[in-house]
């Protein structure tokens, strides 16, 4: 078969490079991709947002399965749009992608579903926003309604900086049009952890967890990222809490949206915080997490094409997720600057001396090839991803292998993976 990724990210490479495995692939092509991604298959010049000109390049080639990494196409309705023209699409439609690109929707269904989150409030005026805010002693979390590529959420300490958060997005209109609508909502505490399922409509298959490290710096400090590296498993998961969040918060929501007769299925991906009272919801998205993919697929031994069909197909009962018992850990090398400003075009070298240790692969991110050299072209540059015996053994792993890689303005996390580590002494 033949198979169509969209997106650019660490995400697709590692997408791709598990694909690439598959039984099943004839010809894979990545759309636009990245260099990391052109050593799976074939990349194409065409732009995840470019839905037709997708839907034509994929009918030409008789690709057999579209699958989408990033959400701004899902939630434009690229697989509604493939769907209509014939061809298979992985990924939830655009209705249902509103689970992360509508967070006033989100809040809403987990108030039907009775589903556990923090306590929040929805406001379409600034005025109305403020004197909410103003009335309250405890930190607040601001968010915009709509999608804000991850940077749309203000953990504040306080009012007056929730007020200033409200006014960026809602005055100064940072955001855009996604921040017409803003969500004031209690801050929760504890230790946060992904999620990921596969959802065919009625089937949910979970994945092994894993944890992101947002913020910039060591200690979980400066400003929120993307995402700068991510493990998995994430002990802080236990066997009983998964089975509690599966069944107070995957089941409900895959049943509540079947109710609003929106059935849902691809990825669903609960950011969930652990408080001393339980599991909380933080958000969901609607796609594999970036990080989280890098260590999550790593460890995947079945066949993820068989899976993405089966999802498809809502035939999930017909296929095994299989792991590798090996924990693995991703850390994200970035240019220097981000998550604010950085420079692009810096030659990377020692790609290929990283992976010459045993179980490593970098996974390209902000790269591109420029006269026969890779060069940086983005904020996150590559997620060095590692297995091992044990969580310790992958991140010396992962950190060997940072060392081997160098680029002008590098930048790590050098603390990636020490909370599970933490918890594996204790
Ligand atoms: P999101 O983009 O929705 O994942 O939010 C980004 C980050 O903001 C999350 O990973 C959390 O670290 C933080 N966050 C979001 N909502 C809350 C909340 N209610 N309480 C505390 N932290 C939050
Ligand atoms: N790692 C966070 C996300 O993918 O949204």
């Amino acid at each position: 078969m033949n198979v169509l990724l969209i997106g650019s990210g660490g995400r697709e490479h590692a997408l791709a490079w598990k694909l690439a495995q598959s039984k099943e692939l004839e010809k894979l092509y990545i759309a636009p991709g990245n260099p990391g991604t052109g050593q799976c298959g074939e990349n194409i010049p065409i732009g995840g947002g470019e839905t037709e000109q997708l839907l034509e390049f994929a009918q030409e080639k008789d690709v057999g399965l579209v699958v989408v990494g990033p959400e701004d196409p899902l939630a434009a309705g690229v697989v509604d749009a493939f769907e209509a023209g014939g061809i298979k699409a992985f990924g939830p439609s655009a209705e249902a992608a509103k689970l992360e690109a509508d967070k006033a929707f989100a809040k809403q269904l987990m108030r039907s579903s009775s589903i556990s989150t923090a306590e929040g409030r929805v406001f379409d005026r600034f005025s109305d926003a403020k004197a909410y805010i103003a009335s309250r002693d405890e930190p607040v979390v601001v968010k915009a309604a709509g999608l804000a590529k991850g940077k749309g959420v203000f953990v504040c300490d306080d009012p007056a900086d929730g007020i200033l958060a409200a006014e960026k997005i809602m005055c100064d209109n940072i955001f855009g049009e996604a921040g017409d609508r803003i969500i004031v909502e209690d801050k929760l505490l504890g230790e946060e952890a992904s999620i990921l399922a596969f959802v065919d409509g009625r089937n949910i298959y979970i994945m092994e967890s894993s944890q992101d490290h947002k913020p910039i710096g060591d200690g979980d400090t400066g400003p929120n990222t993307g995402g700068m590296g991510a493990y998995s498993p994430a002990p802080v998961v236990t066997e009983e809490l998964m089975n509690q969040i599966t069944r107070e918060i995957l089941v409900p929501v895959v049943d509540g949206m079947n109710r609003s007769g929106v059935p849902y299925k691809g990825i669903l991906y609960a950011g969930i915080m652990v408080t001393a009272g339980g599991p909380r919801v933080l958000e969901f998205n609607v796609r594999f997490g970036d990080p989280e993919t890098q260590p999550i697929l790593i460890r995947l031994k079945s066949d993820l094409l068989e899976v993405c069909l089966a999802v498809c197909d809502g035939t999930l009962e017909d296929v095994t997720l299989e792991w590798d018992p090996r924990p693995a850990v991703c850390v994200v090398m970035a240019s220097g600057g981000y998550p604010g400003d950085y420079a692009k075009g810096k030659k990377i070298t020692g790609l290929e001396e990283a992976e010459e240790i045993e179980d490593v692969i970098v996974f390209h991110a902000g790269t591109k090839s420029e006269n026969g050299d890779v060069v940086t072209n983005g904020g996150r540059v590559v997620g060095v991803t590692a297995l091992g015996d044990g969580i310790a053994d992958a991140k010396a792993a992962a950190y060997k292998a940072v060392e081997r890689i160098k680029f002008d303005g590098a930048y790590c996390r050098r603390d990636i993976a020490d909370k599970a580590i933490q918890k594996c002494k204790t």
